[in-house]
């Protein structure tokens, strides 16, 4: 859902104490991505006219973090309170719009929940997300009338007895309507036991104005579960790891051990897909029908055309690997790193900014940089392409066909023409002629009546 006449502020200024970090608690990474940019991407889905963010702790750090023209960002430079961190964002907010509070540190929260909130709260209606906990401590409590009309939240410092044993709470987001949000910044005031700005007193205000108070709850619990130290961090982790895993499920996807994946990103499945156990996908990952992945195998921002299978232990990295193909075990593909379909690339094989064309092999040990290579090339094991000469990355060319005998150097620029073949053990720094053997070994000798040196007794 679109909303253009929404503005969206996202409270970001807090230190994480709890953290026990130099970090700002923003700035934490949950699956890949700091927990402020899950928020920034589930607001972006809403298709604000504004978002803006309020920082405080870390200064720049947080707004350096973001490279979006688009966003607004408020420096809060002492967090007084949620109120005072709104009031500082009041003036720059379009006031013919609503707007909807987030929370930089409750990273799970849906656009599917947020919408839900922003349609009831349509019309001029303060809307807040609330939900019911069987243990509700430390949440501001919703208070409501025996019309069951909500007609305050009260802090858990400052709640009596009775109001502690209310287990709706405030998650704390709220949308507030366009015409009072001046109106209550400027009535609040820090009379609490915490001496803060609570924007939850608008909940009173609102009642007072006759203002319609409407709530709803989230899909699921997790998603307004906030982040205060590691271990509430290390559990959000798991959460995301466990839904996505059973998103994957629910696609059709073979997961070994739901419980042993982990997505940084976007997983993008074609049909029959297969993930081993201990799998990492980072970034933007794309899996061809019939792929299958080995245990223990990293791919980040990377596309795996169909029916290939990826040993385990493989590391690929920026790549395209395409259909049909065998990579691994133990096989590293670095960026810019492009093969065309049936190409076979074996253990302890690095392959760097190179494009292999289709039904090439390269099966063992080798390190191959800069190039180009042909198709039906077979590189024996332990070739080098000597790419690097301390200054300058210059390119080595492979044509269609070729055979590279084991253990040889090529030294780039250079150029195997088509079918060339070169002797195993050579090294290479002319440009070697089609449908040739090309070698450049010493010739073999043997030494007559050499004999090996022996101990001699003390
Ligand atoms: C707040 C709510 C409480 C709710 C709970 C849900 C208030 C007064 N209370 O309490 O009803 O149940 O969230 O988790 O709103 N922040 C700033 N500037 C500030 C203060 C806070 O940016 O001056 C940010 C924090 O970084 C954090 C968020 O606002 O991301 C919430 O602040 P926090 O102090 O954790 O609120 P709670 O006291 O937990
Ligand atoms: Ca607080």
């Amino acid at each position: 859902m679109s909303c253009t006449s929404l503005n969206i502020v996202i409270l970001a200024a807090g230190k994480g104490t709890r953290m026990y970090s130099e970090r700002p608690k923003v700035l934490h990474i949950l699956a890949g991505k700091t927990l402020l940019k899950h928020v920034l991407d589930t607001a972006t889905k809403l298709s604000p006219n504004q978002t803006l963010v309020v920082y405080g702790y870390g200064g720049k750090q947080v707004p350096d973090s973001v490279n979006d023209p688009e966003l607004m960002w408020v420096e809060q430079t002492e967090q007084l309170g949620t109120g005072h961190a709104v009031m500082k964002a009041a003036p720059k907010l379009a006031e013919e719009n609503a707007t909807l509070v987030l929370y930089g540190d409750v990273p799970l929260i849906s656009s599917k929940t947020l919408s839900k909130l922003v349609a009831i709260s349509e019309g001029d209606k303060l809307g807040v997300l609330t939900i019911n906990l069987p243990n509700p401590e430390g949440y501001g409590r919703i208070v409501r009338n025996n019309q069951n009309q909500v007609i305050r939240i009260v802090e858990h410092k400052d709640a009596t007895d009775n109001e502690r044993k209310i287990q709706e709470i405030n998650t704390g987001i709220v949308v507030i309507p366009s015409t009072y949000l001046s109106r209550w910044m400027g009535l609040m005031t820090n009379n609490n036991s915490q001496k803060e700005y609570y924007l939850t007193d608008i909940i009173e205000m609102a009642a007072n104005d006759h203002v319609e108070i409407v709530t709803c709850e989230p899909e699921y619990e997790w998603e307004v579960l906030g982040v205060n130290s590691k271990v509430q961090l290390a559990n959000l982790e798991r959460v995301y790891q466990n839904h996505t895993a059973q998103k994957l499920l629910e696609q059709g996807v073979t997961l070994s051990d739901p419980a042993r994946i982990d997505i940084r990103g976007e997983l993008n499945c074609g049909k029959d897909v297969i993930i081993d156990i201990n799998c990492i996908f980072e970034g933007n990952v794309t899996l061809g029908n019939n792929v299958s992945v080995g245990a223990n195998t990293i791919i980040r921002d990377s596309t795996i055309e169909a029916s290939t299978y990826i040993e385990p232990f493989s590391l690929i990295d920026h790549a395209v690997v395409g259909g049909h193909s065998r990579i691994g075990p133990y096989a590293r593909l670095r960026p810019g790193t492009v093969l065309q379909s049936e190409v076979h690339i074996g253990n302890f094989v690095e392959i760097k900014n190179s494009t292999i064309d289709s039904e090439s092999k390269i099966n063992h040990l080798s390190y191959i940089g800069d190039c180009t290579m042909g198709k039906k090339v077979n590189i024996g094991a332990g070739t080098i392409t000597c790419n690097y000469d301390g200054v300058n990355k210059s390119r080595t060319v492979i044509g269609d066909g070729a055979f590279i005998g084991s253990d040889s150097q090529l030294i780039a620029p250079v150029t195997i023409a088509k079918g060339a073949t070169i002797g195993a053990g050579s090294t290479i720094s002319k440009d070697a002629p089609e449908d040739e053997l090309t070698l450049s070994r010493a010739k073999q000798i043997t030494v007559s009546g050499w004999k090996r040196p022996t101990k001699k007794a003390k």
